[in-house]
């Protein structure tokens, strides 16, 4: 989305009446797309500066005249392209994570039909890569095993490939942040297109929220007030079109963290999936990107500090996705900028919750993209963000959101009547997480938030699954339900287990929040007073491989402590005593990702891809 000034609008209508196209002025005639926020027709070609082809990356591979060039044109000319196609024109290089088995991308293989289109009419030569899908809801044991496994893949194949940009297609949760580590560490042209949220889902006439809905009424199936038939008709209206949750999960989460630090068209992570306006955006970004190549403006010259500040406050203002924490510090890391948890907590300290959406609210993607999505919220957050920050249209973020506007006041609150003050995330630490922990209170029941009870405390996934649910366990409403094995190296790959169910038997007498400890993580659509990514992790001997049965645990979100009430020399003497676990892969990748998977406060990034250092060119021969 693009604010045109007037005179742009002049600019559009005498091209139009130059070209042919029309024979009188119809500048109040031009089809104007409110929720874009575009004339249709600012998106035709601008003129390209002064190119020389030589300067181009892929030049290497295709300019000389020599024997290696040779063979790159002669198996180009192969495919049926002619040297008209390529030659003196940036390569767009457009990932993507399209799959049979990701129903989140499933619409991404037309995506990259419309990015390519894009491209050409700017003048540059579209490749599409295929690359690794991660699909959230098949994936075992967790995406989050191979997030890192993509953004390698992205960074060596635009390294490896004659890439002078690039076009990133993907949405499903860990898709994203992947995609974009792997491009920041490239450091090439790249712009983001995201798969977009689904429709609503729709059940008796019901919405229904991706996650939110499927807890509450699994929760409720459990607790014996759903029967077969209503269950099937959920699963069958609950998810309607292809496109990611429609909660604000972590695909809307991280999708909103893209187009905030700039890597994405304005508006682009509110379109719905299936919306007209997707493939638009998507064919833009394809004009755009060969812009980019032309101008030089690669992913590193767009992050700066302030552009990772101005994520953190609208993942706060969003009730984003706890995950966001550790994708926000990896991407952060890609980029040479360290991240703490204590910057999270302390803008969570001064950030007001402005969108009213599940799981912290009522409202679902496609509302939110009615009322203006995202622009329109970050214009009223603006007091709290950079709004110099540099983005892929090659003007500021303050210039983007510049003709935001609100269409629903209560879906996208002002800072005057915020969904909450302040508070979105808080960072605990305490004795049972001295490297921190996280937790989301507005996803929370704020009675929770001060509470002291006795630790069930289960050594594995299978064993909770086991005993969660017996009769004979010796839980209460008031026990602290304590999960560990199920961090980075633990589980491995820190699943979302984090949401520990409730026990039945509590279910059946009304309980539906509970205090629930973990070092795993938590789907970003889920709620519950779950204190999450504890580090370090149990399996290294972080202190929650200490914690016995019966224990108190003490949480106080207000004060920022999490603390189980043991002595010191008990817990010395429970060290003494403890024994780590071996890993479970001998052999693979995932033997790799034990020995470099980083703990959840530092981004559980591989300590081999941080960092900047420069990775030399590969050699054409
Ligand atoms: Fe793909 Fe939720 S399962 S975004």
């Amino acid at each position: 989305m693009e604010c045109q000034p007037v005179k742009t609008k002049v600019k559009i209508q005498r091209y139009l009446m130059n070209v042919g196209l029309v024979s009188k002025p119809v500048v109040e005639a031009l089809p104007f797309d409110s929720a874009q926020g575009a004339y249709q027709n600012t998106s035709l070609p601008k003129p390209m500066p002064p190119k020389d082809p030589k300067s181009l990356r892929s030049y290497r591979w295709y300019g000389p005249d020599d024997l290696r060039s040779f063979g790159h044109r002669s198996r180009a000319a192969s495919m049926g392209c002619l040297q008209a196609d390529y030659a003196g024109k940036p390569v767009i290089a457009i990932i993507n994570t399209w799959s049979d088995i990701n129903p989140c991308h499933s619409h991404l293989r037309e995506r990259a039909q419309d990015v390519k289109r894009g491209v050409w009419q700017a003048g540059g030569f579209p490749v599409e890569m295929p690359a690794i899908t991660l699909g959230e809801t098949f994936q075992k044991p967790t995406t989050m095993m191979y997030r890192n496994l993509l953004a390698m893949e992205t960074e060596e194949l635009l390294r490896s490939y004659p890439a002078d940009g690039c076009v990133l297609l993907g949405g499903c949760d860990k898709t994203t942040p992947a995609l974009l580590m792997g491009a920041i560490s490239a450091n090439l042209p790249a712009i983001f297109v995201p798969a977009g949220p689904m429709l609503r889902g729709n059940w008796r006439g019901q919405i229904l929220g991706s996650g939110s809905d499927v807890s509450k009424y699994w929760a409720e199936r459990r607790a014996g007030n759903i029967d077969q038939q209503a269950w099937m008709q959920i699963e069958e209206g609950i998810a309607r079109s292809a496109g990611t949750c429609m909660t604000m999960g972590t695909a809307s989460t991280m999708t909103g963290v893209a187009e905030v630090l700039g890597l994405t068209l304005p508006g682009a992570s509110s379109i719905p999936a299936v919306d007209a306006n997707h493939p638009k955006m998507a064919s833009r970004s394809g004009r755009r990107i060969v812009e980019m190549v032309w101008e030089d403006l690669k992913a590193r010259d767009i992050l700066r500090e302030a552009s990772f500040n101005n994520a953190i406050a609208t993942v706060l203002a969003l009730g984003g996705s706890t995950n966001a924490v550790i994708h926000m510090i990896a991407l952060a890391g890609r980029a040479g900028i360290k991240l703490t948890l204590d910057r999270f907590d302390d803008l969570s300290r001064k950030t007001p919750l402005l969108a009213n959406l599940r799981p912290s609210g009522k409202y679902l993607m496609e509302d939110f993209y009615y009322a203006g999505g995202l622009p329109a919220l970050l214009k009223a957050l603006a007091s709290h963000l950079d709004l110099q920050s540099l983005t892929v249209t090659g003007k500021t973020l303050g210039e983007n959101i510049g003709c935001a506007e609100i269409f629903n006041g209560d879906v996208i609150r002002g800072t005057d009547n915020p969904v909450l003050e302040s508070g979105g995330l808080a960072i605990l630490r305490g004795n049972l997480a001295p490297s921190g922990a996280v937790i989301k209170p507005s996803a929370a029941e704020p009675a929770l938030w001060k509470h002291a009870g006795r630790a069930i405390v289960f050594d594995s996934y299978d064993e909770m699954n086991a005993r969660i649910d017996d009769p004979a366990l010796d839980v209460d409403a008031n026990s602290v339900l304590a999960l560990r094995n199920a961090g980075p190296k633990g589980a491995p790959g820190m699943p979302e287990w984090g949401n520990l169910p409730i026990p039945q038997k509590l279910l059946k007498a009304g309980v539906r929040d509970m205090v629930r400890i973990s070092d795993a993580r938590m789907s970003g659509t889920s709620y519950g007073a779950c204190v999450l990514h504890v580090a370090p992790e149990s399996f290294v001997g972080g202190p929650l491989a200490l914690l016995k049965e019966g224990d108190i645990v003490e949480l106080n979100v207000t004060s920022r402590q999490l603390n189980m009430r043991v002595s010191d020399e008990e817990l010395a003497r429970r060290r003494a005593a403890w024994r780590p676990k071996a890993g479970i892969y001998p052999r693979g990748y995932g033997k790799l990702f034990l020995q470099h998977i980083k703990q959840a406060d530092e981004g559980c990034d591989f300590d081999f891809l941080e960092g900047t250092a420069p990775i030399p060119e590969p050699e054409i021969h």
